[in-house]
């Protein structure tokens, strides 16, 4: 295959615009649509951004797009593309369906005859009546919207929120690549002091130090396109090793330089604070972040004076009679703020009256999903720092 490849980063309602962003740091020409970020470059631009991408789903190549009202349009359209330059004789193939609004709404039905016709395709390309698919597994979405399909090839494997580190549930916890998105798009940056009051097992507090540390969040997991035979391997073993070279790098740094990576979280749960510890392990950081049980109100004493941001994702009160509580927490959190003058905060909730009963506008809101729930980040800048009294003599 020469050329460029067509790719897309997906990425979860709210998270477009990051995604895109993120893109573009890494030095691609990116444009946000709805569902993800377009962009273009080599299996090597790929295996780069599902190693360093954080706000992302997956990352897939699009292999074509075609109008689809009837399953013999589906069928002729997927037929016709040239998926012998994607997949090998013997690839496992993995077929996965959506739709929306469209003549076409069944995706059962649309997984079945695009793979029929795909199946079609390779016999005739490799001249063989069965295919053996005992190769590397290759999935193919196709995803139809207002009766355009797009058909793309899944490089990532498992989601990338899935880092490798996170492998107990609390309760409710935060997807990494929304975690990282809120932690992205808060006030903080990686000098100040970051803290989540309601850590649970951990999420906000680990993404922020791997944002801090530079620590490509895909170092420690597998992705499906290295399982794919081809001249790239080399290619991504060594972008893989210089990702965790700089991440020694900037460790080393953080820990004997003048400013030491100050991440932490607490909790009132001892056991979800267990889980954060275990997860901290996992993902190589122990020791890097400090995790303590405390309640709301008796946080503060973590940090005491200065500047820094916290960021958290306190409960919604999604529940029947939940909510009076998670009122309550809300007023906690804005004591906390007024116990740290300096610091700046990022909330996440789906309550319609966080504003009011937190008691502050915000400076910045996102609408984002949490899972199925759709909710907001509200911003909170940080007074700003007074500027330097300049010399009598200037
Ligand atoms: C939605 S969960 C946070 C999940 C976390 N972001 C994660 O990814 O695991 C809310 C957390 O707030 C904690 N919490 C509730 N009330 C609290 C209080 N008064 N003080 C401290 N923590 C509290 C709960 O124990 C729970 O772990």
């Amino acid at each position: 295959m020469s050329g460029k490849l067509r790719l897309l980063a997906t990425a979860a309602f709210g998270l477009e615009g990051v995604a895109a962003s993120e893109l573009k740091r890494l030095g691609f020409e990116a444009k946000g649509f709805h569902g993800g970020a377009r962009f273009e470059g080599s299996y090597e631009d790929a295996f780069l951004a599902n190693l360093w991408l954080r706000s992302a789903d997956r990352v897939l190549i699009e292999l074509g797009r075609f109008k689809a009202e009837s399953f013999e349009a589906l069928f002729e359209g997927v037929k016709a593309l040239p998926l012998e330059d994607y997949l090998p004789r013997d690839a496992f193939l993995h077929l996965t369906a959506s739709c929306a609004r469209s003549q076409l709404m069944a995706p059962s039905s649309v997984q079945s005859i695009a793979k029929k016709a795909a199946v079609s395709r390779l016999q005739g390309v490799y001249q063989i009546s069965w295919l053996p698919e005992t190769g590397p597994r290759y999935r193919l979405d196709v995803h139809i919207h207002e009766d355009e399909a797009v058909v793309a090839l899944d490089t990532s494997g498992s989601g990338l929120s899935r880092r490798g580190y996170r492998t107990f549930n609390a309760v409710a916890p935060l997807r990494e690549s929304l975690a990282a998105a809120m932690v992205m798009t808060s006030p903080w940056r990686p000098w100040l002091p970051f803290f989540d009051p309601m850590c649970g097992s951990g999420t906000l507090p680990i993404e922020a130090a791997l944002i801090a540390l530079d620590r490509a969040p895909g170092l420690l997991r597998p992705f499906a396109m290295e399982e794919w035979a081809g001249g790239e391997q080399k290619a991504y073993q060594s972008l893989r090793e210089e990702a965790a070279e700089r991440f020694e790098a900037q460790k080393a740094e953080r820990q004997a330089g003048p400013e030491p990576l100050r991440v932490a979280g607490s909790d009132i749960d001892a056991q979800v604070l267990n889980m954060a510890l275990s997860h901290l392990r996992q993902a190589g950081l122990t020791g890097l972040v400090r995790f303590e049980k405390r309640e709301l109100k008796d946080a503060q004493d973590l940090f005491g004076e200065g500047r820094g941001i916290v960021v958290t994702n306190p409960p919604y009160g999604e529940r029947m009679g939940d909510e009076a509580q998670a009122e309550a927490i809300y007023q906690e959190l804005r004591m906390l703020r007024n116990r740290l003058p300096g610091w700046g905060l990022s909330a996440i909730s789906s309550h319609k009256g966080f504003e009011r009963v937190f008691g502050l506008r915000a400076d910045k809101k996102r609408r984002v999903y949490n899972g199925r729930i759709e909710c907001e980040i509200f911003n909170y800048f940080p007074p700003r720092a007074p500027k330097a009294e300049p010399d009598a003599e200037d």
